[in-house]
């Protein structure tokens, strides 16, 4: 049985890409040995106000186990609960070459123009690979905005196994087929982001069904009338991407069931087939909300599940770099 492990950062409000490139895959697919990891520590690489980072990570908490992770099965943890994670992303951090860390198109992205970047924005990809080899993970389902980082993280633990011995397993990316990188509705060269100015683009989990109807309803549309994907019609190719996302129906196959119908036709059944898509966990989300102390309980096993499998790896790793005993 493949090994998984994901991740994702309690920063602003999680969206309907987080939901299918990664949430909602980690709950279909899961199985014993599974585990999901609520990234605070990745958090603060752009400073938060205080208590915001607390906030969000217990929210996000709700939404993981309103998508249906099951405690029973999966592990699901908080990042700074379990201290391995940083004493390897040290290590790995002495494992990886600056030139790995200025080719990523993330810091790129997220520096660009800004003073005062932190060091721990540029290394980040480091705490990345150590959170995912902390767990000898064979996948790692995320959105295609990540492949970059697991690309060098399989390059980092290659290195490290060279130098030192056979320590970690190398890992790869599972993306899903349809939604690996679901585009913002106002701006469909973008991708969908928490980060977004504007969340007019963005389909939040949090928000009402009515809400997500309107913003599908008002959704950038390209020239011409015909509903079919194309790279000249990026409007109309991320609502196919996201109906066949949400309904398993292939694109070619959507394609056809809309030919000689309209923009709106095809934006009514996005809409409806997303609040179906998502109604399930809004509806648990509402009770989980009921009792974060509950949540909070979920967490702490998780962490304890987590820190067992952590420190396994760990005491190998200081054995083979060289640590006295
Ligand atoms: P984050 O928090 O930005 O996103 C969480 C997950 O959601 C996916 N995703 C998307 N998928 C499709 N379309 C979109 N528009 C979209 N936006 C986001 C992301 O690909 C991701 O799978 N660096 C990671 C967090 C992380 C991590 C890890 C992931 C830290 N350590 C170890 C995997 C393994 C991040 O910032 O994800």
């Amino acid at each position: 049985m493949p090994r998984v492990f994901s991740g994702i950062q309690p920063t602003g409000d999680p969206h309907l890409g987080n939901w299918i490139g990664a949430i909602s895959r980690w709950a279909d697919e899961q199985q014993p040995d599974h585990v999901f990891c609520i990234v605070d520590l990745h958090a603060i690489t752009i400073p938060k106000p205080p208590g915001e980072v607390r906030e969000k990570t217990l929210d996000l908490a709700m939404w993981l186990f309103a998508a249906g992770l099951d405690p029973e099965v999966s592990t699901v943890f908080v990042q700074s609960h379990v201290r391995q994670h940083t004493e390897l992303a040290w290590i790995l951090a002495c494992t990886t070459q600056m030139g790995e860390l200025n080719r990523m198109t993330q810091f790129k992205e997220k520096s660009d123009g800004k003073d005062g970047v932190s060091a721990g924005l540029y290394t980040y990809p480091t705490l990345m690979a150590a959170d995912i080899l902390l767990y000898q993970t064979d996948e790692v389902p995320v959105g295609d905005d990540q492949t970059q980082h697991i690309e060098l993280t399989r390059d980092v633990a290659q290195r490290f196994n060279a130098r030192h011995g056979e320590t970690f397993v190398i890992p790869k990316a599972t993306i899903p087929r349809a939604g690996a990188r679901v585009m913002d509705l106002q701006r469909p060269e973008d991708k969908m982001s928490k980060s977004a100015e504007s969340q007019s683009g963005a389909i939040l989990l949090a928000e009402t069904e009515k809400q997500t109807a309107k913003k599908i309803m008002r959704a950038v549309t390209d020239s011409g009338s015909e509903v079919v994907a194309g790279p000249d019609k990026p409007g109309v190719t991320n609502l196919l991407d996201l109906l066949s996302a949400v309904t398993g129906r292939d694109i070619p196959t959507l394609e056809a069931d809309f030919e000689g119908k309209m923009y709106g036709d095809l934006k009514k059944t996005v809409a409806e087939a997303v609040n179906d898509f998502v109604r399930p966990a809004r509806e648990r989300y509402a009770e989980l909300e009921k009792d974060p102390a509950e949540v909070r309980r979920m967490l702490a096993a998780g962490a304890t599940k987590a820190g067992e499998v952590a420190e396994q790896t760990m005491a190998d790793v200081r054995e083979a770099v060289g640590f006295l005993q």
